[in-house]
């Protein structure tokens, strides 16, 4: 691991990929339960596993002080009428906030907080998405060919909560209709579980 100040290229350009230390893959199979389609998510997986998406990253230490930086690369595609997307995660250590500059391509960062609220912000080359605490965050390629590229920051301790998404999903979808991006309520959705706590029964 680098242990003095260092810098490096997001020129996009597939060489400059060589500089990041972690290259992590995301495909069809490790989405299972995700895609309201299940239909067309078994069709598409019968036809092989297509990379959803990728990500590079430059190893830190995985403390607070530090920050994570690295390259999202969302491909384009649809299973059914969803569009490819991250699996999302809330940060296990939740008061830990993210930020993501687009690079390339178009999208919906889908977001929503465990007190219930959500929020869907466009991706786009040149703007800055703040992520605060709390949030979990998905992002969605709506684009029809062309990749979805993002820089991310986040700090070392921050952690990554995927099983709570994996459970109940996003309260919200991003399905292409009429052509275009539209969001709507998930029908799978399930509220969170109440804690009921250790009481004690007597039988
Ligand atoms: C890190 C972060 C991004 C995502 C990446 C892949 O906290 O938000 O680096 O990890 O976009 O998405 P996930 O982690 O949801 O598979
Ligand atoms: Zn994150």
């Amino acid at each position: 691991m680098r242990n003095r100040p260092f810098s490096y290229r997001i020129t996009l350009e597939a060489d400059a990929m060589a500089e990041f230390d972690q290259h992590v893959v995301r495909r069809l199979s490790s989405m299972k339960g995700q895609f309201l389609d299940e239909q067309a998510y078994s069709a598409m997986l019968a036809q092989g596993d297509p990379l959803l998406y990728e990500v590079y990253y430059v190893e830190r230490p995985e403390i607070a002080g530090e920050l994570i930086t690295g390259l999202s690369i969302v491909h384009a595609g649809k299973v059914g009428d969803e569009y490819f997307m991250t699996k999302g995660h809330f940060h296990a250590v939740l008061e830990t906030a993210e930020i993501y500059y687009t690079l390339r391509g178009e999208g919906l960062m889908l977001m929503e907080s465990p007190e219930g609220d959500w929020a869907a912000e466009e991706l786009r080359p040149g703007r800055v998405l703040y992520i605060p605490p709390r949030w979990a965050h998905r992002s969605i390629n709506t684009a029809s060919q062309q990749d979805l590229v993002t820089f991310f920051v986040y700090p070392g301790h921050a952690g990554h909560d995927y099983g709570t998404i994996e459970q109940r999903g996003f309260r919200k979808l991003v399905i292409e209709h009429d052509g275009r991006p539209s969001i709507c309520d998930n029908p799978r959705w399930r509220p969170p579980e109440v804690k009921t706590g250790s009481v004690a029964r007597g039988w």
